[in-house]
């Protein structure tokens, strides 16, 4: 039998970490990742990897020239394959009916159109991207009316649960892998064969078969769950505030319950990266669409508390730095939305950053892992603003600041990792922290010297 050859159309966050880890566990798998950015795909050649994630210049390394390539041939990868993954962005609407909320389907559309000119034999077609319900019905319609006669298509839903920051271990281990396709014999086919990939490294019982509207909408409702959870979690971290309780306290004490369980209860700044936003606006909108307003109602409010939790955080920094920041330089640290990435899109630290220039505050941020122009692009700023500076380290960041913020969770800002008591001697005094992922120990930082605050607590 010929080796079974995987076209991945996106080289992203999502289609470079799957389709290494794929290509790693099977090497008997030819995997080509196609992407129209000519300068992402060289990168991909180097060990300067595009994407930051733990583990994954190994995976890439140990399979990259065997059975994983790189390439911008995207016509070329697709007349190859036998399986067609794409893994396209799908940026929310900015524009005409349903911008803001509607998920912008044009890249997948192309990805569609172009499979159907180009292909010469049967293809499965996999949606990676997470897509609208029923997309997958528009993407068939598409390839069966433009396509030769005789090639025949599959269409299957595999959307992908990975996280950054943890994306190598889980795709190693996922909780499940989920494929939905169409019920007829044909369907039953195409999803048993992408299962066998799968169940090279995943035990069968951890793959889910569903219908494809299930495993579509399944993947909007996780993130929809995940992203309430911290919502709920942060609409009780302002009654802790008012109130004296500590949030992590009754985090933990909730968690326990192992009907609510441990985690996705950090109260935070506000959840970002590019799904959860995007993904709650897209079920709202879909539930506009079917009719169903007291639905969208619902998941709306899970965005807006987010966008709440936002603002909060900021007033406080300027309540507490006695209603100005004008002039005076506050210190971030971290820029990424997460700890062990170097993504930013739709990170909390944009929102807070824009804020407190609006508020004429002058920046001096630091990032492990987020470049300057990256940071200066998310601002909306030239390199030359007086207002931004980016910093080598987080003790440049915070000299003579007057107050720091800890936007991102990463380990180095921890009590262990940093000499506090030196950043104290080199800091403005009064000098304040805000500690917006409560990773440094408040107290302890109050008995340095500092003035320290942590979310959802009162004191
Ligand atoms: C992911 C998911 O796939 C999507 O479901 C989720 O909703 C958002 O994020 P991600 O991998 O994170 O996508 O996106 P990104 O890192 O932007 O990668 C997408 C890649 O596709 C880019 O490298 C882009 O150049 C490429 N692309 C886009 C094409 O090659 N062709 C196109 O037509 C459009
Ligand atoms: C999410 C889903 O977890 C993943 O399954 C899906 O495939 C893509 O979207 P991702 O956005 O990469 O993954 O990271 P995640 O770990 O979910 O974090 C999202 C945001 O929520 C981050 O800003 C994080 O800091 C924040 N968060 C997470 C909290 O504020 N509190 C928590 O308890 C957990």
């Amino acid at each position: 039998m010929d080796m079974l050859k995987i076209c991945c159309i996106g080289a992203g966050y999502v289609g470079g970490p799957t389709m290494a880890k794929i290509s790693q566990k099977c090497p008997d798998i030819r995997v080509t990742v196609v992407d129209m950015n000519a300068a992402k795909i060289e990168q991909w050649m180097t060990d300067d990897l595009p994407v930051y994630e733990p583990g994954l210049l190994e995976c890439v390394k140990e399979a990259r020239g065997r059975n994983l390539f790189f390439s911008t041939e995207v016509e070329q990868g697709i007349r190859e394959a036998d399986i067609i993954f794409i893994s396209v962005n799908t940026p929310t609407k900015t524009y005409g009916v349903g911008a803001g909320k509607a998920a912008d389907l044009k890249y997948v559309e192309r990805c569609a159109r172009m499979i159907a000119e180009v292909s010469e034999s049967d293809k499965i077609v996999v949606e990676k991207s997470t897509l609208p319900v029923r997309t997958a019905q528009s993407i068939k319609r598409i390839l069966d009316s433009s396509s030769p006669d005789g090639v025949r298509f599959q269409v299957l839903s595999n959307p992908e649960f990975l996280a950054e920051g943890t994306a190598m271990t889980d795709l190693e281990h996922p909780d499940r892998v989920l494929i939905g396709g169409e019920t007829s014999a044909e369907g039953d086919k195409a999803v048993g064969r992408l299962a066998s990939v799968y169940r090279r490294w995943v035990p069968a019982d951890r793959i889910i078969t569903t219908n494809i509207w299930s495993s579509e909408l399944s993947k909007l409702t996780a993130n929809a769950f995940l992203a309430q959870r911290i919502s709920s979690i942060n609409a009780i971290s302002a009654l802790c505030e008012a109130t004296g309780a500590n949030v992590d306290e009754v985090a933990h004490a909730i968690g326990r319950d192992s009907r609510i369980g441990p985690k996705f209860l950090k109260s935070s700044i506000g959840f970002g990266g590019s799904c959860f936003q995007k993904d709650i606006l897209n079920l709202v909108y879909l539930c506009e669409h079917f009719g169903l307003p007291e639905v969208a109602h619902y998941w709306e409010q899970v965005v807006q508390m987010n966008d709440y939790q936002r603002r909060r955080f900021v007033t406080r920094i300027l309540d507490t730095l006695f209603n100005t920041v004008s002039d005076k330089k506050i210190a971030i640290w971290g820029f990424a939305f997460k700890k062990d990435t170097n993504d930013t899109r739709e990170s909390s630290a944009i929102y807070i950053c824009k804020s407190l220039l609006e508020e004429q505050a002058h920046l001096s941020i630091y990032d492990p892992r987020v470049g300057a122009e990256q940071i200066y692009r998310e601002l909306g700023v030239d390199a030359d603003c007086a207002q931004v500076t980016i910093a080598k380290n987080p003790c440049e960041a915070a000299r003579d600041a007057h107050a720091i913020a800890i936007l991102t969770e990463w380990d180095e800002f921890k009590m262990e990792s940093l000499d506090y008591a030196s950043l104290l001697d080199s800091m403005q005094k009064p000098a304040f922290i805000f500690d917006g992922r409560n990773i440094v120990d408040r107290k302890a930082l109050r008995q340095m010297g500092f003035e320290a605050y942590s979310v959802g607590t009162g004191d």
